[in-house]
């Protein structure tokens, strides 16, 4: 199945510097200096969070998390977000169960009502093009928080972050991408948002099955990030700036056969892999949830940031976009 990786012409609108009003639904939105902007206001957010520093920020405005998936990270960050900033949530999860979506209501008539109560939509759904069709229909800004197999550009916001704040830059980088390229939608955004930079390169490991279709490697290529497909833990670059290991996507796969195959084909991070193949600056990340990516003896390593800074900054940057796209930044 070819990835989204393309979109029709001008069906995204550009941040151009802009956010007011926006909807936020892939990395191809933003610019280089639209990134910088998010982590510039991102880097407030924490040093408000940091001193527990009330604000009103988002004070009068009400923001609709309606998650079709399950989440506990994008789901909580954005929770949190809103409320840090003295804003309120209208918390719909599992809306097939919990909505009038169980007695058969549209997915547009649902957007609609929630776009009609709210000053945002924060949307979360197993389909790929699912927060497009969203935006389409509602009144308010939509926020894709994470689109089947498609993307999850609001990760892809703290990620970058995670990097930049350990590197003071997002250019000539080396990044190690494993797990599952074909699948992950924090893998399609982080690479978009790399490619914004110049002189990245990013090696993709993954068991044959779940790299990226040719299309979209080539897509991808072509707007000047290099991507290097290697095929064991030896072939790891000891260079890296930084390690993304993603979760085998269950949820993807037609079959627990073909899961627990491709489980068993899999690459994990364990302390002899770091002591083989990772330098002492680099850092070690993952989006989470980990499921068979990294073993929990590497937790205490100091370079493992996925408990700490890469969660923490979930929080910052949901902020800073929150604020920015509500007009209040
Ligand atoms: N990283 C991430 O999207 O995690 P959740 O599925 O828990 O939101």
């Amino acid at each position: 199945m070819n990835q989204v990786i393309t979109h029709p012409p001008g069906s995204l609108e550009l941040i151009s510097g802009d956010f007011k009003g926006k909807d936020i639904l892939s990395l191809d939105q933003f610019s280089a200096a639209d990134l910088y902007r998010v982590f510039a206001l991102a880097r407030e957010m924490k040093e408000l969070v940091l001193a527990s520093q009330p604000s009103q920020l988002l004070a009068g405005q009400l923001v609709a998390l309606l998650f079709y998936e399950p989440s506990s990270r994008t789901f909580g960050s954005f929770a949190a977000a809103v409320k840090r900033l003295g804003g309120q949530t209208l918390d719909i999860q599992n809306p097939e169960v919990v909505s009038s979506v169980w007695k058969g209501e549209s997915f547009e008539d649902t957007i609609s009502v929630f776009g009609a109560y709210t000053q945002a939509i924060v949307l979360r759904h197993p389909l790929p093009g699912a927060a497009q069709r969203a935006a389409e229909v509602a009144n308010v800004p939509v926020i894709n928080a994470g689109d089947g197999n498609n993307e999850h550009p609001t990760q892809t916001l703290l990620d970058l972050f995670t990097i930049y704040e350990q590197f003071g830059r997002l250019d000539h980088l080396k990044g190690l991408l494993a797990g599952d390229p074909l699948n992950s939608r924090t893998l399609h955004s982080l690479i978009r948002g790399l490619a914004l930079f110049e002189g990245n390169t990013v090696y993709l490991l993954s068991p044959e099955a779940l790299r990226l279709t040719r299309d979209d490697l080539l897509a991808l290529r072509s707007r000047g990030i290099e991507i290097v497909e290697i095929h064991s833990e030896r072939e790891i670059p000891t260079d890296c700036h930084f390690w993304y290991w993603t979760r085998i996507q269950k949820e993807r796969l037609s079959s627990l056969d073909e899961y627990q195959q491709l489980a068993a084909a899999s690459f994990q991070v364990t302390p002899a892999l770091l002591a083989e193949r990772a330098n002492r600056e680099m850092i070690l990340m993952d989006p989470l949830p980990r499921v068979g990516t990294i073993d929990p003896a590497v937790d205490s390593d100091e370079r493992a940031v996925y408990l700490r800074s890469q969660i923490r900054n979930g929080l910052y940057t949901r902020m800073a976009l929150l604020a920015l796209i509500l007009g209040k930044a």
